[in-house]
C-alpha cells in the first residue's frame, strides 16, 4: 500500500499541475502545527519566487483543484501555506485497506534483497553476561524487523570458538585431569562420547585458566595448545568438540529464555577454512603488505579525521586474529549467500575493529561495491545509579541472574496485586518481565548509554514495556466481552479521538521504514507508544461497550481491533508478546 504522504503529495501535485504550476512544488509533509491542521504544503511560497507572483495567489489556486472528499479542512492560509485535515471518508477507506491487506499492507521494501544480522556476540565456555543483553536483543528485533519488510534475513551467532580461549581451557583440563585420554599423543583408540566435565565445570575452568595468562609457562602451554588444536591435533579436536557440545546446549537455552533464535550457530572456527586462500589473495593483489614481520591491510582514506591503523591479517608469529576471521567470515558469507547486506550488532568499542575490517573486504574485494556493511555499535547498560553494573562482591552480572532478578520483581507485583488466578502467574510474570526488559532496552536509541531501572521498566504506566501490555491486554478483554470482532469492517471516525487513534494507525508503515532504515527499534518503540495513548485516550473518552448503537458500536470494536493488532505485530518484531491478563 502506498503511505499516506506519498498519495497526498501525489494529489497535491496534480493539483499544482492543474493550476498550471510545476508539480514538483506539490509536496506535502506531516504538519509542524498538529494544532492547526494535520498535513501541510509550502510548496506555493516555494514556487511563488519562480512565477513571480503573491505565494497566497498560488494556494488560493491549487487548493481550488484539490478533492473537497479528501479532506475535512483544506485552507490556504497567509503568506502561502496550504494546511490539511483528512475527511473521515478518506482515514476509514484507508484503514479499511490496512485492515484487510496481508501485513497491514506495508510496502516490503526488502523484498528480493538478504540480509545477514550478526548479532548475540556469546563465546564458548563463557557464560552470558549482562554485556551479551543488548547485542542479543536489539539483533533479534533488527533480524525481525527486516523479515518483516520483505528480506530474506539470516541471523547468525558467530560464536567466539577459536583462538587462545580454546587452549587456555585445554591447558587446564591438562592440569586438572592429566590422565584423560585426549592427552595422549600416542593414543588411537576412540575417545569417550561423554564430555569429561559439565557446564558448570567448564564455566569454572575458563575464568580460572584467564586468570592464569600472566603465568609464563602456563600462558605457553596454552599458546601451544591453541597451535596444536588449530593444526588439527585429533585429542584436541576430540575435546573442542565437547566443550562446543557442552556450551553450545547452555548458549541455546539462555538465547532461548530470551526468545533470541538464530538460524546460524556458525562460529570463529567454521570460518578458519577460508583464511590461507583469502591471505594469498590479499598478498597477491598487493592488498596485504608485509610491516614488522606482520601482514596487514593499510586502510587509510582521503578525508579521515582522525587516523585509522592498518587492519592486521596475519600477526608476526604466523597467527590470524579477529579482524582475520571477521574477514574470512564474510568470504563465506558471500559465498553461500550472496548477500546485499550485513548488519553487526555489537558493543560501540568495537567500531574501530570494524571500520578497519569494512574497510579491508572493500579494498581486498571480497565483498561487492554495492554490499552494504554496517555496524551498529551500541552503547552501555548501566545500573540505576548509572554507574557500571556490577554484583555485591564486584563481579560481571550473569544475564541469567539479571533476567531472574527481573522476573522475580515481576512476580511479586502480579501476586501481591492479585492480577490472574494462581495457576496463571508464572506465565503472565514471564511476558511481562520480558516486555519490561526488552522494551527498557529498545527504546533507548541503540548507540546511548542507559540505566537498568529495574523498577521504571516494570512500571505498569509511563512509557514502559508493561504500559504497551497493559494497553494490548485491556482491548483483548473489550473484544472478548463484545464477542466476534474478525470481520467488522473499519468506519468513518466518530469523535475526534475516534480519528486521533486512525491518524496514528495510519503511521505505521512510516515509523517501521523509518526504523529499518536507522536501523532504530527506538522508533518502533516512540510510535507504539504514542499509539498506545491513542487507544487509552479513545477509550476514556468513549463509551465502548455501553454505546447503544450498535453500528456505531461494531465501528468502535473494529478500530480498537485494528490498533490491537497492530500493537501486537509491533511488540512481536520488537521480540515480545501480550498476556491475556494484567
Ligand atoms: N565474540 C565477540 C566478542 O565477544 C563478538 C562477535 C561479534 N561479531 C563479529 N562478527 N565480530 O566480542
Amino acid at each position: 500500500m502506498e503511505k499516506i504522504l506519498e498519495i497526498i503529495t501525489k494529489k497535491m501535485q496534480t493539483a499544482f499541475e492543474e493550476a498550471g504550476y510545476d508539480a514538483s512544488f506539490g509536496r506535502v509533509t506531516v504538519s509542524n502545527r498538529p494544532d492547526l491542521c494535520e498535513y501541510q504544503c509550502n510548496g506555493a511560497l516555494a514556487a511563488a519566487k519562480q512565477y513571480k507572483c503573491a505565494p497566497i495567489q498560488i494556494a488560493n489556486a491549487v487548493v481550488a483543484k484539490l478533492n473537497a472528499d479528501d479532506y475535512s479542512m483544506i485552507e490556504a492560509v497567509m503568506p502561502g501555506f496550504i494546511n490539511l485535515k483528512l475527511s473521515g471518508r478518506f482515514l476509514q477507506s484507508y484503514l479499511e485497506e490496512m485492515r484487510t491487506c496481508e501485513d497491514f499492507g506495508v510496502e516490503k521494501i526488502g523484498a528480493g534483497k538478504t540480509i545477514v544480522v550478526d548479532y548475540g556476540g556469546a563465546n564458548v565456555a563463557k557464560p552470558l553476561h549482562i554485556g551479551h543483553l543488548r547485542p542479543a536483543i536489539i539483533g533479534e528485533a533488527l533480524k525481525r524487523l527486516h523479515k518483516f519488510m520483505g528480506y530474506n534475513t539470516i541471523g547468525d551467532v558467530h560464536l567466539g570458538d577459536w583462538g587462545l580461549q580454546m587452549g587456555l581451557i585445554i591447558a587446564e583440563l591438562q592440569e586438572r585431569q592429566p590422565e584423560l585420554p585426549y592427552f595422549d599423543p600416542d593414543f588411537t583408540g576412540n575417545y569417550p562420547e561423554t564430555a569429561p566435565f559439565t557446564v558448570d565445570e567448564l564455566e569454572d575452568i575458563y575464568p580460572t585458566a584467564s586468570s592464569k595468562k600472566t603465568d609464563p609457562e602456563f600462558s605457553h602451554k596454552a599458546h601451544q595448545a591453541t597451535f596444536e588444536l588449530q593444526q588439527g591435533r585429533r585429542g584436541y579436536r576430540a575435546l573442542w568438540q565437547h566443550i562446543m557440545k557442552v556450551s553450545v546446549t547452555d548458549l541455546k537455552k539462555n538465547y532461548d529464555n530470551l526468545d533470541v533464535h538464530f538460524e546460524k550457530w556458525l562460529g570463529e572456527s567454521d570460518a578458519d577454512p577460508y583464511i590461507p586462500a583469502m591471505v594469498a589473495d590479499m598478498k597477491e593483489k598487493g592488498v596485504a603488505v608485509l610491516s614488522n614481520g606482520a601482514w596487514v591491510i593499510p586502510v587509510t582514506e582521503d578525508g579521515d579525521k582522525n587516523e585509522i591503523p592498518p587492519c592486521i591479517l596475519i600477526k608476526s608469529d604466523g597467527s590470524a586474529i579477529y579482524a582475520t576471521t571477521d574477514l574470512a567470515t564474510m568470504v563465506q558469507r558471500m559465498q553461500d549467500w550472496k548477500p546485499d547486506k550485513m548488519l553487526y550488532v555489537t558493543d560501540k568499542r568495537q567500531n574501530l575493529h570494524f571500520e578497519q575490517v569494512f574497510r579491508a573486504a572493500r579494498k581486498s574485494g571480497i565483498v561487492n561495491a554495492d554490499t552494504e556493511l554496517e555496524h551498529v555499535g551500541h552503547g552501555t547498560m548501566n545500573g540505576a545509579d548509572g554507574k557500571p553494573f556490577k554484583t555485591r562482591d564486584g563481579g560481571v552480572l550473569r544475564l541469567e541472574t539479571l533476567i531472574s532478578d527481573m522476573t522475580d520483581f515481576v512476580r511479586t507485583k502480579v501476586v501481591e496485586n492479585k492480577i490472574v488466578p494462581e495457576d496463571e502467574v508464572e506465565a503472565t510474570t514471564q511476558k511481562i518481565a520480558m516486555g519490561a526488559l526488552k522494551y527498557g532496552d529498545l527504546s533507548n536509541q541503540p548507540t546511548k548509554d542507559y540505566n537498568f531501572d529495574m523498577e521504571r521498566f516494570a512500571a505498569f504506566e509511563g512509557n514502559t514495556g508493561p504500559y504497551i501490555l497493559y494497553t494490548i491486554v485491556r482491548i483483548k478483554s473489550i473484544l472478548a466481552k463484545y464477542g466476534a470482532w474478525e470481520s467488522l469492517p473499519i468506519q468513518e471516525p466518530a469523535n475526534e479521538y475516534a480519528k486521533d487513534l486512525m491518524l496514528a494507525i495510519t503511521k505505521f508503515a512510516p515509523a517501521l521504514e523509518s526504523a529499518v532504515k536507522a536501523s532504530a527499534p527506538n522508533l518502533i518503540c516512540a510510535y507504539i507508544y504514542e499509539l498506545a495513548g491513542a487507544v487509552n485516550k479513545f477509550y476514556h473518552e468513549t463509551r465502548i461497550l455501553g454505546e447503544e448503537n450498535e453500528a456505531l458500536k461494531a465501528g468502535y470494536i473494529s478500530l480498537i481491533a485494528l490498533a490491537k493488532n497492530i500493537l501486537e505485530t509491533s511488540i512481536d518484531l520488537l521480540g515480545f508478546s501480550a498476556p491475556e491478563k494484567m
